[in-house]
């Protein structure tokens, strides 16, 4: 019997690894850099399966151009980098790895806002570039985070688990989201929702994303939005860039609207070099590194392998975003 055609775009733990290798013909993108579209486009016309990263662009002409498509697994709990209504018009189910990055990326998102908060980026610089020359009583000043408000603006589980954090250091937590949660989990996390966007903005020191990107959020953090925050408040992002009307945040904080953030995620993927926001030196952007943990990535590799394989058997993905897509099969 002929294995299934497998083509994973970059390198991912090799226990996952091991685990495709051995029930499918495994091919591996072996460069560090991410396959171009056409690339991705041209080794799917050939595979029963993709397992793909959040940079790998799937639409609807690349699964078009790929009749033995059965599954894409990507490696990632979002998925706006996959067209997944196309795919599931196609029959090609779609994976992703929720859950096991949930607190990894809670941490990130935390350790941004301590950063931007106590300035310790910009501390570093300071001490590298020879300007320590004392202890000075009036210099790097930041906010404090006991005792402060943050609003998370969704309250899903990545966002859950920075209430948690934020609870442990004494802080308010609101919520805001589409719905408000049950008794029980507001009542778990401490946590108070609020209706209105612009209000928990403007009641809290810190302001923390935790929702996909969809039609719906997008840009949903732009001009009007930053400007009902406190001037003292912290902005951070480590869901996706396209939340965020990157234009009028770069003014809030250069106009000392908002005291700082600190972003995981950028519009455009890396930031180009120079993009004004990289001149603040109340902003610090990581470069997409909310799951970057050894233990987690590995996780996240298993499980999309799991899904993966799982696509190729034709049951349903172990995490799988759109199941319907089954009763689409072709042929
Ligand atoms: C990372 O951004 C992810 O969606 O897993």
């Amino acid at each position: 019997m002929t294995r299934p055609k497998i083509f994973v775009t970059r390198r991912i733990a090799e226990s996952a690894l091991e685990k495709i290798a051995a029930e499918t013909d495994m091919e591996l993108w072996p460069e560090d850099l991410p396959p171009a579209y056409d690339r991705i486009a041209e080794k799917a016309a050939r595979a029963d399966g993709l397992l793909t990263l959040l940079t790998d662009r799937i639409d609807a002409a690349l699964m078009d151009g790929a009749p033995g498509l059965k599954v894409v697994s990507n490696l990632a709990v979002g998925y706006d980098n996959i067209d997944v209504p196309a795919a599931t018009a196609r029959g090609i189910v779609v994976g992703n790895t929720p859950g096991v990055l949930t607190e990894t990326t809670a941490d990130m998102a935390f350790a941004l806002l301590m950063a931007a908060a106590r300035r310790v980026v910009e501390g570093q610089a300071y001490t590298l570039q020879g300007r320590w020359k004392t202890w000075g009583p009036m210099v790097l000043l930041g906010q404090d985070i006991h005792g402060a408000t943050l609003g998370i603006i969704g309250l899903g589980r990545i966002g859950a688990e920075m209430a948690r954090r934020a609870r442990g250091f004494g802080m308010r937590v609101l919520y805001h989201g589409p719905r408000r949660k049950s008794e029980a989990l507001e009542k778990e996390l401490g946590a108070a929702y609020v209706p209105e966007l612009k209000d928990l903005l403007a009641a809290s020191d810190f302001v923390s994303v935790h929702v996909p990107l969809t039609p719906a959020t997008e840009r949903l953090m732009g001009r009007a939005e930053f400007a009902c925050m406190k001037k003292t408040a912290v902005f951070v992002n480590t869901a996706r860039g396209g939340i965020v009307d990157q234009q009028a945040l770069y003014e809030a904080l250069r106009s000392g609207q908002i005291f700082a953030a600190g972003l995981d995620v950028t519009v455009i993927e890396p930031i180009p070099a120079d993009d004004p926001l990289l001149t603040l030196d109340n902003a610090i952007v990581t470069p997409h590194i909310g799951s970057a943990s050894f233990k987690t990535r590995e996780k996240m590799a298993l499980m999309a392998a799991d899904n993966l394989l799982a696509g190729l058997r034709g049951d349903p993905p172990p995490h799988c975003v759109n199941p319907e897509a089954l009763t689409r099969r072709r042929g």
